[in-house]
């Protein structure tokens, strides 16, 4: 998704903002571009590739210390370079960077074009550029002030409110104003916007990612709220609010810094962060785990007994992989608590007018706690008296401060798109309160014992796991000229089917369905044949032998199997098999689902995809 940065200091800007963009080059992008201010014009660099062409393309000598860049994901008209940010008004005078929709852009642009002026770009976000300039045109002509210095009325401030005004949408922007050299106006609605505070100097970006490497004080702006930034201060005000509600607020400490966002000695993000799962369950478990009562402890979420008591159901809310963790999530706490769980894609579930149920305990879950569906479904559940705890990464972000409340996920920054140890984070955390909820009920200290130990064990099963890599490499070599492939699992394997099919389609671009084992006779058997193989899932369970015999009906039907299991199965029975470690069987689809993830990255290396940065895909999904 579409990244943005923005400096104003006493340093060069225009490298400061390269590495920001570098920096959200993750986020998945089509163009970039960025603006300075160099001796009091504006000096704009865009290209429809990659930042390093940006950082090709800049001239060495601009010496500029005000600036502002932009990573695009077209929305609106093709992404070329004319389409990339910074977008400008005629004159050259204003310069502004976007992310989200201006829902109204069509009636904008139409207006503008009214009044005769000619718009260069298909974009959404050059309607304000101009839109922005006239309200300063206006201003400065009825106070007389030509050269556009501050006075009353007159700021660049105003003139964005203005223009805000009459925009319908999501948008987080910064806007530069050639006559306004000291500062940038910057303001945010539905996408995030954050201010890195430095010594005399002042960054914006969309993600802290831009930042960690100059500051790690950081404001998060609040939707509704614009921003005057200097050097050496900012203020903010609310879109709203008028000048009377000008407030500094105190910036938190991003927990974070520039090392954790390094490759190191990797190639891509993806195996950097399955490698680091291991560190990142011993992160979520820390100080959670209450070896005297044998159960969770989880401060965040503001329940105690009596409350938790009270639950009678439990709802995970979340989008593509948040939403199969959610699954997992269900799935083990109606073992452990034996209260009702499931789980439902957050777009469904704000789009549907749900039965909100006071006595439901809903979790919004998210690596980014950006995710506009996600969001848009916390706030739909807020507005209906729904009680919401949120399951998130990014301390700060838009999902966690609307809930208030929650479980903080602990995982370290996710880059690579496809989220893997944030769902495997996800996943324990959901553990962790089912056991809270479980150990308030009917689930006995023994049990809460077990539970604990089989939590404690996670880290290291999964090293062994990691040290597998090289026999699920080889596995994935021998499969990957597949055009489909199915993901069969049941109960408990169940999830860890539909996440494994999502990991392989997003980053290899295979076709992988998920199928529930017994529903593979009632039509997926049709598609049975040698060229397409099967993924079956096999925890140690009590389905051990009806997951052999799903191997048998596949077999027979010529399908090559992939077995991952944990359980013992028939030797020769499977064509290739991934051996998992037992753990409690509660907690197995949390280990079951790590050979899913490197099995997928090894077979999207094999195929030379992108794999950070798959297509058409993005980190956070902040628009509809
Ligand atoms: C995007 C990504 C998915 C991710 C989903 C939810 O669609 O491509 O990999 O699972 O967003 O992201 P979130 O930040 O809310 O967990």
């Amino acid at each position: 998704m579409c990244g943005i940065v923005g400096y104003v200091g006493k340093r060069d800007a225009a490298p400061v903002l390269v590495e920001g963009l570098h920096r959200l080059e993750y986020r998945g992008y089509d163009s970039a571009g960025l603006a300075v201010l160099h001796r009091g014009r504006l000096q704009v660099t865009k290209t429809a590739g990659r930042v390093q062409d940006l950082r090709d393309k800049l001239k060495s000598n601009t010496k500029a210390t005000l600036g502002i860049g932009h990573t695009r994901w077209a929305t609106h008209g093709e992404p070329n370079e004319i389409n990339a940010h910074p977008h400008t008004d005629t004159a050259g005078r204003i310069a502004v960077v976007h992310n989200g929709i201006i829902e109204n852009a069509e009636h904008l642009r139409a207006q503008l074009q009214g009044n005769g002026v000619r718009l260069v770009s298909d974009t959404d976000t050059e309607p304000l550029a101009h839109m922005i300039a006239a309200e300063l045109a206006a201003a400065e002509a009825s106070t007389g002030d030509a050269d556009g210095a501050d006075t009353v009325g007159v700021s660049l401030e105003e003139a964005v409110m203005r223009t805000l005004r009459h925009v319908e949408g999501a948008y987080g922007l910064v806007v530069l104003d050639t006559k306004h050299p000291d500062q940038l106006v910057v303001a945010r609605n539905g996408s995030p916007i954050v201010l890195g505070l430095g010594e005399d100097e002042m960054f914006v970006a969309s993600d802290v990612a831009a930042l960690v490497r100059y500051t790690r004080q950081v404001i998060y702006l609040e939707d509704g709220e614009v921003a005057t930034i200097r050097a050496t201060d900012y203020r903010t005000t609310m879109l709203n609010g008028g000048q009377a509600n000008k407030q500094v607020r105190t910036p938190t400490t991003v927990d974070a810094d520039a090392d954790d966002y390094d490759l190191g000695t990797y190639q891509d993000y993806m195996r950097k962060e399955i490698h680091e799962q291991p560190d990142a369950l011993r992160r979520a478990l820390l100080g959670r785990l209450d070896d005297r009562f044998a159960t969770a402890r989880l401060g965040g979420i503001n329940l105690d007994a009596r409350d938790l008591r009270n639950i009678r159901q439990i709802k995970f809310l979340g989008c593509g992989s948040a939403y199969y963790a959610g699954q997992m999530g269900a799935m083990i706490i109606e073992e452990l608590a034996r209260i009702p769980a499931d789980a439902e894609p957050a777009s469904e579930f704000r789009y549907r007018s749900p039965v909100v149920d006071p006595d439901t305990l809903y979790v919004a879950v998210s690596q980014s706690g950006e995710t506009s569906d996600t969001l848009m479904a916390v706030q739909e559940l807020k507005r209906k008296g729904g009680q919401v705890i949120g399951a998130v990464n990014v301390v700060g972000s838009a999902i966690g401060r609307e809930c208030g409340r929650g479980i903080f996920l602990h995982a370290g920054p996710e880059v690579a798109v496809a989220s893997t140890k944030a769902l495997t984070n996800m996943a324990v955390s959901f553990a962790l309160l089912g056991l809270l909820l479980g150990r308030v009920r009917d689930l006995s200290a023994a049990s809460g014992h077990r539970i604990i130990s089989g939590l404690r064990n996670l880290p290291e099963q999964v090293n062994k796991i990691l040290h597998n890599e090289e026999e699920i490499a080889t596995i994935a070599h021998r499969f990957a000229q597949a055009e489909h492939m199915f993901y069969i699992g049941r109960v408990r394997g169940w999830p860890v089917a539909r996440e494994g099919a999502q990991k392989l389609k997003e980053i290899s671009y295979v076709h992988a369905e998920a199928y529930q084992a017994g529903e593979l006779k009632h039509g997926p058997l049709a598609l049975i044949h040698r060229d397409m193989p099967s993924v079956v899932i096999i925890p140690s369970d009590d389905l051990v032998a009806k997951n052999v015999s799903t191997i048998e009906q596949i077999k027979a039907r010529g399908g090559p199997v992939i077995a991952l299991a944990s359980a013992e199965i028939p030797e020769g029975l499977a064509d290739a098999v991934i051996k998992v470690p037992r753990a409690e069987p509660e907690l197995e689809p949390i280990l079951l689902n790590v050979p899913l993830q490197i099995l997928a990255y090894h077979t999207a290396a094999k195929l030379g995809r992108d794999i950070d940065k798959p297509r058409n895909l993005a980190k956070s999904v902040t628009v509809e």
